[in-house]
């Protein structure tokens, strides 16, 4: 016979849920909660152990920093030095929402929320139950996406499930399927000109108009470069990112079945299998992750990524993450 299944255990959003998640954000423990982009893995700021516990159970190189979630401009502020006019007016406009600014961090932030770093992430999350954790606790939340280092960011709870079935000791909180569906944009703030650090779901175009001039840092949007970027995640079989144009003519050179994510599925044809995507930039983020997780298990021993023909607005931050995803072959 099996013994009592040992998983995460999931909450609901209900009172008595948020109340014993904060409990356990309170006691210095560890919660996974619903983020609009993707779900994160949240301990308090200034909790070390929390913060430790978070890289043991992500399995996160420690030198990877987090990013501190707050309810407003108010409480970023208590985390950071240097908040300017810049930032006052993103806050306005972007917060709550997913914009992550990186600034100096104040002093009495511990080194473990930082990964040592002097400067910190922060960002405002607009989801209700990510707000209602916030209330309850009383204090940022530290929070990495709430998936094992180098996978797939979560969208939903059985993707965090998923990734840790033996931590029975972690509580899930339910928040439905993460709106935007990719995590927020990070933009750093702490030299002279403000610098796009991820695309994001808050497009180049929307910062410019707030802020003047914009930069990208390098390596981003430049195609696949493995070994230049510091971070990656994958999918775990191969996946290949492929020209629109060439989609049906690359399908017929592998010898065994991939599962495509396409705007066309019609397109796809035996033995592969079409997972059929949305043309609308905004739907297509929503459902990308959902999707490379399901091709992911299909059986199917790769993954092949129509390319989107949009490069503007919110195609550059799904470009990035489909570069991301094929940049391990
Ligand atoms: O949408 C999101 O941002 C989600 C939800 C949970 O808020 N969080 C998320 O966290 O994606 P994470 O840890 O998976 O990605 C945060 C990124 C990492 O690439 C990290 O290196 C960068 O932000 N980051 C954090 N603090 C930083 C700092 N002080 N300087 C530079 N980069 C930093
Ligand atoms: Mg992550």
């Amino acid at each position: 016979m099996m013994g009592p299944q040992k998983m995460p255990r999931l909450l609901q959003s209900n009172h008595a849920g948020i109340e014993e998640a904060a409990a356990r954000i309170e006691a210095g423990g560890v919660v996974a909660f619903p983020t609009e982009t993707v779900y994160g893995l949240g301990a308090s700021t200034f909790a070390v152990d929390g913060l430790k516990l978070i890289y043991e159970i992500k399995g996160r190189p420690s030198d990877n920093p987090l990013i501190a979630h707050v309810l407003d401009a108010v409480e970023a502020r208590t985390l950071v030095s240097g908040w300017d006019l810049r930032c006052s007016r993103l806050a306005a406009k972007f917060w709550p929402g997913p914009l992550t600014m990186i600034l100096n961090k104040a002093i009495d932030v511990p080194d473990e929320a930082t990964a040592g770093l002097q400067t910190i992430a922060v960002r405002s999350p607009m989801h209700p139950v990510a707000r209602a954790l916030l209330y309850a606790v009383d204090g940022p939340i530290s929070a990495p996406s709430a998936n094992r280092s180098g996978h797939i960011s979560p969208t939903t709870t059985e993707h965090v499930m998923a990734d840790f079935p033996e931590q029975e000791d972690l509580l899930v909180l339910e928040g439905g399927r993460a709106n935007f569906g990719i995590e927020s944009t990070v933009l750093d703030l702490t030299g002279e000109k403000p610098v796009i650090r991820r695309p994001g779901s808050i497009t180049l175009e929307s910062l410019a108009r707030a802020l003047g001039a914009v930069e990208v840092a390098q390596g981003i949007g430049q195609g696949v470069s493995p070994g230049t970027r510091l971070i990656h995640y994958a999918p775990k079989i191969p996946t290949m990112l492929v020209p629109s144009n060439r989609l049906e003519s690359f399908l017929a050179t592998l010898n065994e079945p991939a599962a495509v994510l396409t705007l066309d599925s019609a397109r796809v044809s035996a033995p592969h299998i079409g997972i059929q995507m949305q043309t609308d930039a905004s739907a297509y983020a929503h459902m990308l992750y959902s999707k490379l997780r399901e091709a992911e298990i299909s059986g199917l021993t790769h993954i092949v990524i129509e390319e989107p023909q949009g490069q503007d607005g919110l195609w550059f931050a799904v470009l990035d993450r489909l570069r991301r995803a094929a940049a391990s072959v």
